[in-house]
């Protein structure tokens, strides 16, 4: 299993979830993270700290999609440990339908 950054983490980017990882397994892109696979031992501590409600454990194979899209973009973006800075209307972007069609960026983050 691991657990997956899903689609409520674009344009928010909060990152509180990389501040609690034991194995530093998020890699950072322009406006999102996610979580690499192979790498996630699966411990859970991330998952309440998202203030977005983005990462979930991936339970069943409906989870398949966003599982291979974490394992993708983990394979091209940068690894990211700290927190960085926020994008100033994170909290309003919370919530709001579509962003994987709408606001979704592929541009790398900058990494820490
Ligand atoms: Fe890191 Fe644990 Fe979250 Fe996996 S479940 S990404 S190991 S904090
Ligand atoms: Fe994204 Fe939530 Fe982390 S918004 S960056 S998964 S704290």
């Amino acid at each position: 299993m691991t657990y997956i950054v899903t689609e409520q983490c674009i344009a928010c980017k909060h990152m509180d979830c990389v501040e609690v990882c034991p194995v530093d397994c998020f890699y950072e892109g322009e406006n999102m993270l996610v979580i690499h696979p192979d790498e996630c031992i699966d411990c859970g501590v991330c998952e309440s700290e998202c203030p977005a409600d983005a990462i979930r454990p991936a339970l069943s194979a409906d989870d398949d999609e966003w599982v291979e899209f974490n394992a993708r973009y983990a394979r091209l973006w940068p690894n990211i440990t700290e927190i960085g800075e926020v994008p100033a209307n994170a909290k309003e972007m919370q919530g709001v339908p579509d962003k994987l069609k709408t606001l979704f960026s592929e541009k790398p983050g900058a990494g820490s």
